[in-house]
């Protein structure tokens, strides 16, 4: 990974954080202001999660999740700078948020054949691009070699107030436990990262200290920082 900024190297900007913590919109407003693109991995899990579902597999079952997973075909498309799942040539990004799946997607996202198979997806994505990617183990797994890492956290309390504001029941603490004690690839805090507690900034707050950051790391020094995205600033509303 090269730490010099350039339009052809592979960049990552790496964002991890549990459930809520506000790590999407931070990530999405940040790519904006790069002018990198968005990936949020957290949507391939449920992506793979819904298409488990739809074929009838036992979510309890690793050896049935390996299976399905294994034999599914499993695509990003582009919408302007944003990823998005694409499973056997279908869009689910309806279904991402549905009820199943958020109960599900934990123990699927558990079994290491499918963190092997969605890393190797996000990486080959990566190659050659400037990317900020979101989700649980990325700057810890999937790509611990980049420079640029941030660990976006908030009180329980906060996240499971954030979740209520969007109209979600989900009780997060579950997913988050299963999240940091599963033996592949946790949730954690990775080597060099920077954590930012979200629960006392706001959308441009976070971004802003992130930019310093990637500022201290030489990552800006070629590149214009483009303004905020007028309305991105609502941490409580829409943050997850
Ligand atoms: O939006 P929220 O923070 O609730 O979760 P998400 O980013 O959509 O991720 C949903 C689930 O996918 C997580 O709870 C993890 O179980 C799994 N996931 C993962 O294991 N590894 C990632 N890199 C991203 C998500």
């Amino acid at each position: 990974m090269n730490k010099a900024d350039t339009s052809t190297s592979t960049v990552v900007i790496a964002i991890d954080g549990p459930a809520a913590s506000g790590k999407s919109t931070v990530a999405r407003a940040l790519a904006a202001r790069l002018g990198y693109r968005f990936l949020n991995s957290g949507d391939l899990y449920r992506a793979i999660t819904w298409g488990c579902l739809s074929h009838g597999v036992d979510c309890r079952e690793a050896g049935a999740i390996a299976m399905a997973v294994g034999n599914s075909r499993v695509e990003l498309g582009c919408d302007g700078t944003e990823y998005y799942p694409i499973v056997d040539g279908t869009d689910p990004r309806v279904h991402l948020r549905d009820a199943a799946v958020n109960a599900n997607v934990s123990p699927v996202s558990a079994v290491p054949a499918v963190r092997y198979i969605l890393s190797a997806v996000i990486r080959a994505q990566a190659q050659g691009r400037q990317m900020v990617v979101e989700g649980r183990d990325i700057g810890s797994a999937v790509f611990p070699e980049t420079p640029y890492k941030f660990y976006i956290d908030a009180p329980v309390q906060v996240r499971q107030r954030r979740r209520r504001n969007q109209g979600q029941t989900e009780e997060i603490a579950q997913r988050d436990l299963i999240d940091s004690t599963r033996s592949t690839d946790p949730l954690t805090i990775a080597s060099g990262a920077t954590v930012i507690d979200s629960s006392s900034l706001d959308v441009a707050g976070v971004v802003n200290a992130m930019l310093e950051k990637l500022r201290e790391h030489g990552l800006l020094g070629g590149i214009g920082i483009l303004p905020m995205v007028p309305g991105s600033n609502r941490q409580d509303a829409d943050a997850t």
